[in-house]
């Protein structure tokens, strides 16, 4: 295979914004996001009936970013109620209405980036190349749906013998649950809503317990663009509120992001639900793996490794976590991948110079830490990076495993494991990392071209990336998501993902 022309390509979106070699639009943001810093958020159930606030805080420096009070069973049920009665009159706007809705709220977001952007490094801890690409996947989410739904809800005619009339139709499926993660606070949270509301059903939102704040300023963004306020419940909360939104009678479909385990025990408890069958949609992780052979560029290889598997303090479901090095160069590729590791730095994710940012919360941090002590313990770590003293901050870190095999969970965190294989052995090396039963990303670096549609041909996973990084899927160019223990599919903006948020209906009419 060639090389690609551009060597390095920063995250991109379809929308429209700043590209970082505009130093002049870069400035003019950094205006925009400091206009924002330090002003405190909030954020609340419509029918909050408890009053007792959390306070966040940021996992940078511990500062109080804002406070939430978290829905209760009443609130829950007041919502949910609501949001029932109001997707009779939401469900049965033209699609187009909707649509413009949704164009509407993109360019809201569009227009208020700079404050999502500051609330999204304050309370995620998010870098600006990270909070800026996430802005623009979740105008993308809206603008791209919004198109989708125009096409896909149309009615339309279907053949039939003379004397019958066939028409099928396209309609929204009651209320919706939506439960999002804390590394996209933004843009899968928004994704997640945005698909279910263009395709005519109400929504019930729950946050990410760490990440209220940004989702309840999504919320009434998408308020002020237009969706009814009753359409579009916000119920922030832990896991008992997602787990209640689940089991609760007036729910249609969930729609989830987040761990293996959690989407596997939403799976058994709407199996055991009474009432009609809800459909899940299911996003989860992975042990991504990517393939590096002899033919590869090491500068190359390098760059795309560092930023798949530590770049956003590697908490994407995306990012890598094995890299499978050909013998014959593990020891060189490798040691160039640990000196692009070198000149990482990390930091303060409101500075723009920062590359990696702290992980979620003390609780991430403790689990990631642990993990590490015993790696070091059984001596496998080669590589670890410098971190801040203060914050949540985890280093980077090469962890070498004399076999892939020996990898048997995700760690959600800047860690990437090294093992080596051998020439000649590439479909059995591919049966290996499938046998881990995951799907999500996978990436090989080579220049051989039968290797690459081989890799295709076998199809491992949902995303395949061939010489490139494995993270920042762009909306309707790289369709997101797996199979197996990495989710249900659809992917998110594909063209097929509102298919599973609606009822199709036939109407057979004898003329
Ligand atoms: N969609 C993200 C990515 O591609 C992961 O959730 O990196």
């Amino acid at each position: 295979l060639p090389l690609p022309k551009d060597l390095y390509r920063p995250l991109r979106s379809n929308s429209d914004g700043v590209e970082f070699g505009d130093q002049k639009a870069l400035s003019a943001l950094l205006v925009e996001i400091d206009a924002s810093r330090g002003a405190k958020f909030f954020a609340q159930p419509a029918s909050a009936s408890m009053t007792q606030k959390r306070a966040i805080h940021s996992p940078f420096d511990g500062t109080r970013v804002g406070d939430v009070i978290e829905a209760d069973a009443a609130s829950l049920d007041v919502a949910m109620a609501a949001a029932h009665r109001a997707f009779s009159a939401w469900g049965a706007q033209p699609a187009e209405t909707r649509a413009q809705i949704l164009e509407r709220a993109a360019a809201l977001i569009e227009s208020r980036r700079g404050r999502l952007i500051a609330l999204l490094q304050s309370e995620g801890g998010k870098t600006l190349d990270d909070a800026l690409a996430e802005v623009r996947e979740a105008a993308d989410y809206c603008r791209y749906y919004a198109n989708v739904a125009r096409e896909l809800m149309r009615e339309r005619a279907l053949p039939g013998p003379t004397g019958e009339e066939n028409r099928l139709r396209h309609v929204g499926r009651g209320v919706f649950v939506c439960i999002s993660p804390w590394n996209f606070p933004l843009a899968i949270f928004v994704g997640q809503i945005a698909a279910a509301l263009v395709a005519g059903n109400a929504v019930a939102a729950k946050p990410a317990e760490q990440t209220p704040l940004i989702g309840f300023e999504a919320v009434a963004l998408l308020r002020e663009a237009g969706v009814p306020a009753d359409a579009l419940q916000f119920l922030p909360g832990d896991g008992a509120v997602g787990a209640s939104l689940v089991a609760h009678e007036l729910t249609a479909g969930v729609v989830f992001t987040g761990s293996v385990a959690v989407a596997q025990e939403i799976n058994r408890a709407l199996a055991k639900k009474p009432g009609p069958i809800v459909p899940l949609i299911a996003e989860t992780g992975g042990i991504n793996a990517m393939i590096v052979d002899s033919t590869a560029l090491f500068e190359h290889v390098a760059d795309d490794v560092c930023a798949s598997a530590f770049r956003s303090a590697g908490q994407r479901c995306s990012a890598l976590r094995l890299l499978y090095l050909q013998e014959e160069i593990f020891d060189a590729c490798l040691a160039t991948i640990v000196g692009a590791a070198k000149e990482l730095r990390l930091g303060d994710p409101g500075d723009p110079a920062t590359h990696i940012g702290p992980v979620i919360d003390r609780g991430a941090k403790a689990a990631l830490d642990d993990y590490l002590a015993r790696r070091r313990a059984e001596g496998s770590v080669v590589y670890t990076g410098a971190a801040p003293g203060q914050g949540c901050f985890v280093a980077p870190h090469v962890v070498r495993l004399s076999s892939g095999r020996e990898l048997n969970q995700e760690i959600f965190g800047p860690v990437l494991h090294v093992a080596p294989w051998r020439a000649g052995d590439f479909d059995s090396l591919v049966a290996e990392i499938m046998a881990a039963n995951y799907g999500l990303t996978i990436g090989l670096h080579s220049r051989i071209e039968a290797r690459a549609k081989r890799l295709a041909a076998l199809a491992p996973a949902g995303n395949i990336y061939i010489n490139r990084t494995m993270i920042g899927a762009v909306v309707g160019s790289q369709p997101f998501g797996g199979f197996n223990l990495s989710g249900t599919g659809p992917k998110a903006g594909g063209a097929d993902y509102l298919r599973r948020f609606v009822r199709e209906i036939t109407v057979t009419t004898n003329t």
